[in-house]
């Protein structure tokens, strides 16, 4: 096995935001492991990718319980990666988890209860070798769990020091805000909410999500903001082999129809034009105007979260720019996480 060795320039370009009213950073681009961390690709393709990104100055990794495939393959992945590669780097990273989907049979494997919860948080550990975790999710709005059972899991397990801050992912504004009033009451602030957003998923801009967690100081990490690889180059002509596409999972060939296609190749122009590539430009138009703190990448390759961490070189658009966007992109009916936030 090759030894690695991070750049030493690694902290060069990445910029890092602050996360909501906390003291926490985060860089502009993340790397979550939900794909391509399970048996769907090798060990050595998994520490190339982590290597990459930390390389270009990404500290921030996200997992879930159930990111594999199987459920907990992708955190028992990072955790030898984190005894491999990054040995004695782990405070310069942030790593969460979360729970809600299901991980295991039965009552207690899926939701918002503390007996999942607590008990997930510790398996989680477990897989990764980790002592803590900085950020533990609710990953999704249980509406058969009362709010104050779930956030006092989530108390609980900062208090416990299982975990630094605690997050919510895909709750709507009213439950945003009821959530993190509990917090509050309990004395362990919500840190930061995990919603789809991208282009052509909109529903945090609906929903006023986005002027929530300003007004509430919170910090906000969107997931797919490349709508799982359509805001890229990679469908414009055909569907590449080994693409996310071709693997029946989670993006599916109906969404990726003539019609949203015409647009991309749309939208690539304008990136052309502001010299970017469309991926870099889809990462870009989340982090505008500053409320959304950092964009939550997946990449089935090294080159791949290079490419991505490049968005931050040009963050900036003028407002023709982004009427051209809104133009050509819109709402797709692609977000596969709408229960939990219509709960
Ligand atoms: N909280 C939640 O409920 C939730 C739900 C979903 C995801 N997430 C988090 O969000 C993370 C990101 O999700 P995602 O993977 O769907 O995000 P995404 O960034 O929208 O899509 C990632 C995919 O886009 C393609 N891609 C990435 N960079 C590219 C580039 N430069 N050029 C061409 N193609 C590129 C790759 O597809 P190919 O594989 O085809 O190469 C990659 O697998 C997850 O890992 C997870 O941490 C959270």
């Amino acid at each position: 096995m090759t030894r690695y060795m991070p750049s030493p320039t690694r902290y060069d370009t990445m910029a890092y935001r602050r996360c909501g009213a906390s003291g926490l950073l985060l860089p502009a681009v993340s790397l979550g492991l939900w794909h391509n961390f399970g048996e769907d690709a090798t060990h050595e393709t998994k520490r190339a990718i982590c290597q990459a990104a930390f390389d270009a100055g990404i500290t921030h990794f996200d997992l879930a319980n159930n990111y594999g495939p199987p459920p907990g393959s992708a955190e028992e992945a990072f955790g030898q990666i984190l005894k491999t590669d990054f040995a004695g780097y782990r405070d310069e990273l942030i790593i969460s988890s979360k729970a809600g989907y299901r991980m295991h049979p039965g009552p207690y494997g899926e939701y918002g209860s503390r007996k999942y919860l607590i008990a997930s948080c510790d398996a989680s550990l477990k897989r990764m070798g980790l002592d803590y975790v900085d950020i533990f999710y609710s990953h999704r709005f249980d509406p058969d769990t009362p709010l104050e059972e779930t956030m006092g899991a989530l108390d609980q397990i900062v208090r416990s020091g299982r975990a630094l801050y605690a997050g919510i992912s895909s709750y709507n504004s009213q439950r945003t805000r009821e959530a993190v009033a509990i917090l509050k009451e309990l004395g362990t602030p919500c840190l930061i909410h995990q919603p789809s957003y991208n282009m052509l998923n909109r529903w945090v801009e609906k929903d006023g999500l986005k002027d929530t967690l300003s007004d509430l100081g919170i910090g906000s990490i969107a997931f797919t903001p490349l709508a799982q690889g359509m805001l890229t180059t990679k469908y414009l002509n055909g569907v590449p082999e080994g693409s996310r596409l071709t693997k029946g999972k989670s993006l599916r060939p109906e969404m990726v129809h003539e019609d949203v296609i015409k647009s991309i190749r749309g939208l690539n122009e304008i990136a052309e034009s502001r010299g970017q590539t469309l991926a870099q430009m889809a990462i870009a138009w989340v982090l505008r105007g500053g409320q959304i703190t950092t964009a939550l990448i997946g990449a089935s390759k090294p080159g791949q979260v290079v490419e991505c961490a490049g968005a931050v070189a040009n963050l900036d658009f003028t407002a023709e720019e982004l009427a051209a966007i809104d133009a050509l992109a819109s709402e797709e009916a692609i977000n596969l996480w709408a229960r939990s936030s219509e709960a």
